[in-house]
């Protein structure tokens, strides 16, 4: 990158940097115009040369190394569904300076008491009740509702439609596919699904999931 091109994107604006150009990127794009980002600051980022095209829906395309010249006037959110990969790319992005943006679509309908942690993206038609905890860099994608008393913890991605009760905690790094549905639980007795447990599309949770274990169908049942 030429010096006359770091000078540019040091400019005193504040940007964005989406990581990742595919189609979590291009709908993360349009989420961050909805909630007033300008077009003409955001870009996406990619860490290896083989996924850099010129453009994307006419945004710019750079590579991470590039984007650090971005400096700490920049943002970044993590455009992508693995949230292993997620994780990872957070990591760069921390090293390379950027800081973490949340994007929270306008319309979504939430009470005072829920809180929401850095980094996380809450898609178009979304409910979350009250005294509910959303960790860090989770994602929860189109039309999800959230009841009181639920925690998501960091990294945890929730696919369109999904429906999580009250008093349930969805793990770290855990996949709920799309149109899930998780029942209940208790004051007393939590429904815990584990740290890495998947859920598969269409499924109905109905008791607590083990870290690392994948579940499927209605009622849900193991399936590894
Ligand atoms: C759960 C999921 C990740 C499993 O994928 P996989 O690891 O490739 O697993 P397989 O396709 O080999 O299926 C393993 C078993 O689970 C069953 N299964 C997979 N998905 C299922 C589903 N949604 N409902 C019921 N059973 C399902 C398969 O029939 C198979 O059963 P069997 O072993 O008895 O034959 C995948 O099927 C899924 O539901 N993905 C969610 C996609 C999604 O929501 N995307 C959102 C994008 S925004």
């Amino acid at each position: 990158m030429t010096k006359a091109m770091q000078n540019r994107l040091r400019s005193t604006r504040r940007r964005l940097a989406i990581f990742g150009a595919g189609g979590h990127g291009r709908e993360l794009a349009w989420l961050a115009e909805l909630v007033g980002w300008k077009r003409s600051d955001l870009c996406f980022v990619v860490d290896k040369p083989a996924y850099r095209v010129k453009h994307v829906n006419g945004l710019a395309v750079c590579l991470l190394d590039d984007a650090i010249a971005l400096g700490e006037e920049a943002g970044y959110v993590v455009a992508l569904g693995d949230a292993l990969a997620r994780e990872r790319s957070v990591i760069l992005c921390e090293r390379a300076g950027l800081t973490p943006v949340s994007l929270i679509h306008p319309g979504i309908e939430l009470s005072p008491s829920v809180n929401i942690g850095q980094g996380s993206v809450i898609c178009a038609g979304t409910i979350l009740t009250t005294n509910i905890h959303i960790g860090r860099h989770v994602h929860i994608n189109i039309g999800c509702t959230i009841s009181h008393d639920a925690e998501v913890a960091e990294f945890a991605t929730l696919s369109p439609g999904v429906h999580i009760a009250g008093h349930v905690s969805v793990g770290r790094r855990a996949f709920i596919g799309i149109g899930a549905v998780i029942i209940n639980g208790s004051e007393n007795e939590r429904l815990v699904i584990g740290d890495d447990a998947v859920i598969a599309a269409g499924a109905c949770v109905t008791c607590s999931v083990e870290a690392g274990a994948m579940v499927a169908g209605v009622p849900a049942v193991s399936k590894r």
